[in-house]
């Protein structure tokens, strides 16, 4: 069999969640549940409004060829108040689902619990209460009573780690608990819940039941280039302690019906032993039929005595949670494929009897939607490597079955809401629009051929060449540089992947070892109001994904002429290899003096001359134009505009869209002129308010100054929204923090960032790389 091909019957799938797809939160009965009730919830979204658009996304995935599907099933959906009264509405639902499935011919894996327990059962003490585990137990006999004539494989629950430690320690997740106690004793009970749900399933005839663990390597800085550097005794041991809270913590009671011995003194020094009864673990470690892993990326810690504990790991003291220069993605987590292999070595090894799935593997990143498709090249790679390093971990004896990507669909992550893209097909979510992304239409090739295709992955790094010759990405780097220290073999292991791949070593990776001095300069002038979030995201992107590429960051402040003639002094003698210019106040002439030298520049927001540098944008035209269009819309005539300066691109680009929209609906504008800040907002509302009567509604170029137009409609005794609409334009964090809050145009500010690293990446590599423009999205709230 060639290297690239699976093992005949190898499934293919996706895996989704009931609360970040379903919508219909309140509808045919469904009780609400944590996340219907959390502040950083999105109750009552339509989601990607998968309760009524499932047939379409079953076809989807029937199209794409896949042969498995794991949903979740929403528990306050089937019983409104988490125990007692069966919704049959709810069970219809999945019904219709199961169905579908099956009709399409895919197989279909349902989870029990994905996150979203009813808010009736947190009431009454949610996973801290021992009785929500037996509550549990009669759910999953109420669901397989309905599902289990089709249903063949069950999984319990999904990430206990995660519900139990960020849902009730570091409390970003719902419930939204910040207690150590409560996250141990949240911690039992689901496992409890597993015992006692898989128990229920057996006994109402399921064939095959499991559960679903994220687990992670847990490694040091170092070893995060080479897995065999021998970490200090002090790094070990907090590498020992994170491994314990977050991987064996859940593993061993469910695979070997005991505690790790070390995590026993935790615990009860944290919540005590009293939620421990005799028995649980008998319960807890009955044998299973599969163990679904989620992986996504390494966790990196080294001993450092003065941190104090995370929330998420209570007991972490003197542990550093590390963020390293390496390739990460949106998220900000590091990519590793070579961690997928050490996971799944560890389990063959201690636990070589118990058959695998991967439950969950993908990657989130900035999509830009073109004419012509949605080219997520860093996402299909991100997939590939892992296939990559799967396919190697099978040969290697690794018992796992079947592959199932997360995500089908962009959709709510959790707390982080909808700027998260983990799709393999686009939502647009204005219009519920379902696109195939290349990635989904690479994803169906390595499936119709039951494996990877021999063609080369579209832009190999230097960790695909890792995975492929199996060794550390410091090993290649010697080998590419020439290094002596390694052996004879590995170098010709190393050098056929290089070559099968068509790797083309650049400079970044050379320097890894050389360490020249490969910099780049980040120049920055301070922020405007308002514009404090969008430079701190590009500080830390740049940062992370150049300095993970081996350049250095030079940041240059550009507020003085003097500052300028040094920075282009610099430039023009070839201290750095490129530029990142972030100048909020329009790039002018030293953009264009940067444009001139050789070395690549990447400019943050449209130079008035376009073609000047290549430029990450927003499209703010777009976005001022749907909102005057939603006003009109809303029957408001007597528009007023108050305008920031106009040498900005941005704010010009604004007008434009406003007038635009007025123009077409036979309106006239009228413009006040304003500055930057809050008083300048609330000045001009007054000149509009006092020249145009009937003023009705008022936009502004900047969120800054629609909030000083709110403090002047409220002192001229003006009620909002009911006389005046105010609409502003950014979403910066204050808007939402108004009474009322303030409805504006979203600007993606993480997307950007990362967006403008990634473009200078490319020039770097000596790809011509065009602009890019990112949406943006009206966020309707309480002024309009
Ligand atoms: C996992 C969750 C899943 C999704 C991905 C990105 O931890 O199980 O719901 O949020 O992460």
């Amino acid at each position: 069999m060639s290297t690239a091909r699976f093992p005949e019957g190898f499934i293919w799938g996706v895996s989704t969640s009931a609360y970040q797809i379903e919508g219909a939160s309140g509808e045919d009965g469904k009780g609400p549940s944590i996340w219907d009730a959390f502040p950083g919830g999105r109750d009552g979204d339509p989601a990607c409004d998968h309760y009524r658009r499932y047939p379409e996304d079953v076809r989807l995935m029937r199209d794409l060829g896949m042969t498995a599907y794991r949903f979740s099933v929403s528990w306050s959906r089937v019983l409104p108040e988490g125990a007692g009264r069966r919704n049959d509405l709810g069970l219809d639902f999945y019904d219709r689902l199961v169905d579908e499935l099956l009709g399409a011919g895919i197989t279909p894996y349902a989870t029990l619990y994905h996150w979203d327990l009813p808010q009736a059962l947190e009431d009454r003490g949610g996973w801290t209460s021992r009785d929500t585990a037996q509550r549990f137990a009669d759910y999953a006999r109420v669901t397989h009573e309905r599902l289990g004539d089709r249903v063949d494989t069950w999984f319990t629950l999904n990430e206990p780690w995660v519900a139990a430690f960020i849902g009730h320690g570091s409390g970003v997740h719902a419930p939204g608990r910040r207690s150590a106690a409560d996250a141990f004793v949240a911690a039992h009970h689901m496992l409890l819940a597993h015992g006692l749900g898989a128990e229920a399933l057996r006994s109402s005839g399921a064939s095959r039941v499991g559960v679903v663990l994220n687990l992670s390597p847990v490694l040091t800085p170092a070893q995060l280039g080479d897995f065999a550097v021998e970490p200090s005794e002090e790094d070990a041991e907090a590498v020992a302690r994170i491994d314990t809270l977050l991987n064996r913590q859940f593993v061993e009671p469910i695979l070997r019906g005991r505690h790790p011995g070390d995590l026993l003194p935790v615990i009860e020094r944290e919540a005590g032993l009293g939620h421990v009864h005799d028995g649980d673990l008998d319960v807890i470690g009955r044998p299973i039929d599969l163990l679904g892993v989620n992986y996504y990326t390494p966790v990196v810690v080294r001993a450092q005595p003065s941190a104090a504990a995370d929330p998420a790991f209570p007991g972490s003291e003197g542990i550093l949670f590390c963020s390293v220069p390496t390739a990460v993605t949106a998220m900000g987590w590091p990519i590793m494929p070579g961690g997928l292999s050490l996971v799944l070595r560890r389990l063959t090894r201690e636990y070589p009897d118990t058959e695998l799935m991967i439950t969950e593997n993908g990657a989130d990143f900035v999509d830009v939607v073109t004419g012509d498709g949605i080219h997520d090249v860093d996402r299909t790679s991100y997939l590939e490597e892992h296939l990559r390093v799967l396919r190697a971990s099978l040969d290697e004896g690794a018992r796992v079955r079947g592959y199932l990507v997360w995500s089908l669909l962009d959709c709510v992550e959790w707390a982080d809401g909808y700027q998260r893209k983990f799709g393999l097909v686009h939502v647009d979510f204005a219009t519920q629009r379902r696109r195939l992304k290349d990635s989904a239409l690479w994803y169906r090739d390595v499936i119709k051929r039951n494996g990877l295709g021999v063609d080369r992955p579209k832009r190999p790094t230097l960790e695909t060449v890792a995975a492929r010759a199996q060794v550390s990405r410091a090993t290649v780097s010697r080998v590419v540089n020439g290094e002596a220290s390694v052996s004879p073999e590995v170098r010709a292991a190393v050098l056929r992947a290089v070559q099968e791949l068509g790797y083309v070593p650049n400079a970044a990776a050379r320097s890894l070892v050389t360490r020249r001095a490969n910099a780049v300069a980040l120049i920055l002038s301070p922020p405007q109001p308002g514009g404090e979030a969008l430079v701190s995201a590009v500080v830390q992107y740049v940062t992370s994904l150049l300095e993970g590429a081996g350049k250095q960051i030079v940041l240059m402040l550009a507020d003085t002429a003097e500052s300028q003639r040094r920075i282009v002094r610099h430039v023009e003698t070839h201290q750095v290899d490129g530029v990142v210019l972030v100048l909020p106040e329009g790039a002018g002439p030293l953009a264009e003096r940067l444009a001139r030298t050789e070395v690549p520049v990447v400019l943050l927001g449209r130079p008035a001359i376009a073609s000047l540098v290549p430029y990450v944008d927003v499209d703010n035209t777009g976005g001022a134009r749907a909102a005057t269009a939603y006003l009109l819309d809303q029957g408001r005539r007597q528009l007023g505009i108050i305008c920031g300066p106009t040498d900005l691109v941005a704010v010009q680009d604004r007008l434009t869209g406003h007038r635009d929209a007025l123009h077409q609906a036979g309106l006239h504008p009228i413009t006040a002129p304003a500055g930057l800040d809050r008083e300048s907002g609330a000045a001009a509302a007054r000149r509009l308010m006092g020249d145009v009567p009937g003023l009705d509604a008022v936009l502004a170029t900047s969120d800054q100054l629609a909030i000083g137009a709110l403090r002047a409609a409220r002192q001229a005794g003006r009620r909002v929204p009911d006389d005046l609409a105010i609409v502003g334009f950014g979403d910066i964090d204050a808007a939402s923090a108004t009474t009322p809050a303030l409805t504006t145009v979203r600007v993606p500010v993480s997307e950007q960032a990362l967006a403008l690293a990634r473009l200078l990446l490319s020039r770097l590599d000596g790809r011509h790389t065009g602009s890019v423009v990112l949406p943006t999205h009206l966020v309707v709230r309480e002024t309009t």
